[in-house]
C-alpha cells in the first residue's frame, strides 16, 4: 500500500500490472532467492503457522529459484482462485484494494541486492511472494484478503484508510497466532525477515496481546524497526469472524473521537500474553 510510484501509469488496476519477465532474472538473482529461502525454511517449521507451511508445500515453492508467477498462479488458482501479478513497486491504495477484491495479489518483481539481505525499505519479490502468497492457498485466509480489499474500497469512500491500514499491518504483515505449543508467526513481514521471525516469538522486548479489532485500529505502528507490540489471533476463522461480519463504518466513526494507542502501550482491556520489556526499542533510540 502506499505512494504513487509511477504518475503516468493508468488509473485502472490492470494498467499497473507489468510482465514478470521471468526469463530476465539472472543466476545471481535466483541465487539470492535461494539463499533467503533456505535461511527461512530452516527456522520456520517450528515457528510459522501450519497453514503457512502447508501453503509453501501446496505451491511447491521449495523447487528453487524465484517463482514464475504464471506457474504459481496456476497452483494458487486451483487451491483458492487467487493469482499473483507483477507490479513495478508500490501502487495507489485504490489500485491495491481493487486487485485484492478481485483475488489478485500484486507483487514486486525485483529482488534485493546482497547488501540488503537483512533490511530493505520497499517490499521485494521475496517479501511479497514468500511472505504473502503461501497463506493465500488457505481458503479462510484467502477470503479474509478478498474481504480486506473490498473493505479498503469502502474505507476509501469513508476517508478511513488509515484505520484499516492498521488492521493490515497487525494481521497480514505482523500477525501472531495461537498454536497448541505456544505462539506462531503468520504475518508476511515476520516470516520474510530472518531477524524478526526470531524476535517476534522469543525476544522479551515486545508486548504480545490478544487481537481485538477496535484496539488494533487505534494502535499506531512503526515502519522503521521491529514491532513493539504484536497481536495474537486465536485462529484464522476467528479473525474472519471478527472482521467479515462487522460493519466497519460505525467503528470508523467512533474511532475519530478516540485517542491513538502508542506502539508500546498496554491498556486495561488488553488480553496480555507477554508484557514486553521494550529493551530493544529503548536501546535503539538512546544515542
Ligand atoms: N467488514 C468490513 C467493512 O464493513 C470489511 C472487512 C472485512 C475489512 C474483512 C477487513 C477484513 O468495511
Ligand atoms: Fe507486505
Amino acid at each position: 500500500m502506499g505512494k504513487i510510484a509511477f504518475p503516468s501509469a493508468s488509473e485502472t488496476p490492470e494498467g499497473w500490472v507489468i510482465p514478470q519477465a521471468w526469463d530476465d532474472y539472472s543466476a545471481a538473482e535466483h541465487a539470492m532467492w535461494d539463499r533467503l529461502f533456505e535461511r527461512q525454511a530452516k527456522m520456520l517449521p517450528s515457528r510459522a503457522a501450519p497453514e503457512f507451511l502447508e501453503g509453501l508445500d501446496i505451491l511447491r515453492m521449495t523447487q528453487g529459484g524465484i517463482p514464475n508467477f504464471d506457474k504459481l498462479s496456476e497452483r494458487l488458482m486451483k487451491a483458492t482462485g487467487w493469482r499473483v501479478v507483477a507490479v513495478p513497486g508500490l501502487v495507489p491504495d485504490k489500485v491495491f484494494f481493487d486487485h485484492l477484491a478481485n483475488r489478485r495479489f500484486v507483487a514486486g518483481r525485483f529482488i534485493r541486492k546482497p547488501e540488503q539481505i537483512d533490511y530493505l525499505q520497499e517490499p521485494d519479490v521475496f517479501h511479497d511472494v514468500f511472505g504473502h502468497v503461501p497463506l493465500l492457498a488457505n481458503p479462510v485466509f484467502a477470503d479474509y484478503m478478498q474481504a480486506y480489499g473490498e473493505g479498503g474500497l469502502r474505507a476509501d469512500g469513508l476517508g478511513s484508510i488509515g484505520y484499516l491500514a492498521r488492521l493490515y499491518w497487525y494481521t497480514v504483515e505482523f500477525g501472531l497466532i495461537r498454536h497448541e505449543d505456544g505462539l506462531r508467526v503468520y504475518g508476511a513481514g515476520i516470516v520474510s525477515s530472518h531477524g524478526e521471525s526470531k524476535f517476534a516469538l522469543d525476544d522479551p522486548s515486545p508486548n504480545r496481546l490478544g487481537f481485538d479489532l477496535k484496539r488494533v485500529m487505534r494502535t499506531r505502528y512503526r515502519i522503521d524497526d521491529y514491532q513493539q507490540t504484536y497481536f495474537v489471533i486465536d485462529s484464522f476463522e476467528d479473525l474472519l469472524r471478527q472482521t467479515l461480519r462487522t460493519d466497519f463504518a460505525p467503528l470508523y466513526a467512533e474511532l475519530q473521537s478516540e485517542s491513538d494507542i502508542e506502539t508500546d502501550e498496554i491498556v486495561p482491556s488488553d488480553r496480555v500474553f507477554t508484557v514486553g520489556t521494550q529493551t530493544h526499542a529503548l536501546l535503539r533510540t538512546t544515542p
